[in-house]
């Protein structure tokens, strides 16, 4: 797959701009500021409809505007038309001009994987961000995934608020509680076996890729969940029995949105024993999983958005992953200073030169 042209409007420090890209490696260079990574973060909006940098949406919308728009021309059989409009008060999604009611059912058809700055700190991070890099990983991969995993968004919301009129009200009978928990119990477990199942799949593979990367082949990943090797029934007890807590705390602790991945390299937790270097190194076998289980389970090749890397990362490393990609797929990659590039991929490229919101 591979985007053909790209038009942004009010988007970041971008007026507007129409860009067209090529096929293969495309390089994005210019200065600290320019706009190299807005370029990256708008391909991936198109995609996912979401940033993959940690911000609110406004910040999207270029100052003193009311709205931007991202637009582009992806081309895989045939070619569609993709947009998004972020405007303050929400997120519109088209697809050859016509609106698209569910953003769940806009996402997974534009297929990408970045890698950026952020994710390679991730090990770092809160659980929250691990399970945003798996939701990702998963939306893309299964349709319906991200529709369950609305539902039981919601059901946990609607739960939390009974629990705390439940705290303000005993004599409130506790059987709308049960019917929600019974429901928040069945689309959790629909998330939680596609979880498990893509994270199954990426542990087949993720040692092997490690082992190109740094030629020690011991890295695992651990799927942490509540809802691990338990029926419903079982699950039903738990909640029970967790009730009584979670009416004074008013929020639901139990479940698939405490859920967390945990990498090991052998058999230690990277979290806690591992170097930066190998913590960066098992998120980027992770990503390269990605590209493989896009192309084994949806026939397709995805884009990646490579940003930042060689500010992260030493050439050799770099020049190790370069080498497990293949470069016949659509390839950005941002670098301030074109010189840190291989002669061989710098002829072989595409270059986009920004300045000051211009691209040449
Ligand atoms: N909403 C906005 N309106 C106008 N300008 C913005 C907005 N958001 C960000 N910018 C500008 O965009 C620029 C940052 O762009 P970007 O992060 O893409 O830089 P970069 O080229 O990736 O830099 P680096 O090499 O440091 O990573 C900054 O100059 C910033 O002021
Ligand atoms: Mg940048």
């Amino acid at each position: 797959m591979e985007i053909v042209k790209l038009k942004l409007v009010n988007f970041r420090n971008f007026s507007k701009i129409n860009l067209k890209f090529s096929k293969g490696l495309n390089l994005i260079v210019g200065n600290n500021g320019s706009g190299k990574t807005n370029i990256i973060e708008a391909i991936n909006i198109l995609a996912l409809t979401k940033t993959f940098r940690n911000v609110y949406e406004n910040v999207l919308i270029k100052h003193n505007e009311q709205s931007t728009t991202i637009c582009g021309e992806v081309k895989s059989k045939i070619i569609n038309k993709y947009q998004i409009e972020i405007t303050k008060d929400g997120k519109k999604a088209k697809i050859n001009n016509n609106n698209v009611e569910r953003l769940s059912d806009y996402i997974s058809k534009i297929l990408v994987v970045t890698f950026s700055s952020n994710d390679l700190k991730l090990i770092k991070d809160s659980p929250s961000t691990r399970r945003k890099i798996i939701n990702i990983i998963i939306s893309q991969l299964n349709n319906d995934y991200i529709k369950h995993l609305n539902e039981y968004t919601k059901l946990n919301k609607q739960r939390n608020s009974f629990l705390k009129v439940l705290y303000t009200n005993k004599t409130v009978s506790l059987e709308y509680l049960d019917i929600l928990t019974s429901k928040l119990i069945d689309s959790g477990i629909k998330v939680y076996e596609e979880r498990k199942r893509i994270i199954d799949l990426i542990n087949q593979k993720i040692g092997d890729y490690y082992k190109k990367i740094t030629n020690n082949d011991q890295l695992k990943i651990n799927y942490k969940s509540d809802y691990s090797n338990k029926t419903k029934e079982q699950l039903l007890k738990n909640y029970q029995k967790n009730l009584e807590k979670e009416i004074i705390l008013g929020k639901t602790i139990f479940g698939i949105h405490t859920d967390d991945i945990e990498f090991f390299l052998d058999n230690n937790n990277i979290k806690d024993f591992g170097s930066e270097g190998q913590q960066k190194n098992a998120i980027i076998s992770l990503k390269l999983c990605e590209i493989d289980l896009i192309k084994e389970l949806k026939k397709e090749v995805p884009i990646l958005l490579i940003d930042d890397l060689y500010s992260e990362l030493d050439k050799n490393k770099i020049k190790n992953i370069l080498n497990n990609l293949d470069l016949t797929m659509q390839i950005f990659i941002t670098v301030t200073d074109l010189n840190k590039v291989s002669k061989n991929l710098r002829q072989q490229a595409n270059i986009l030169r920004v300045r000051d919101g211009e691209v040449k």
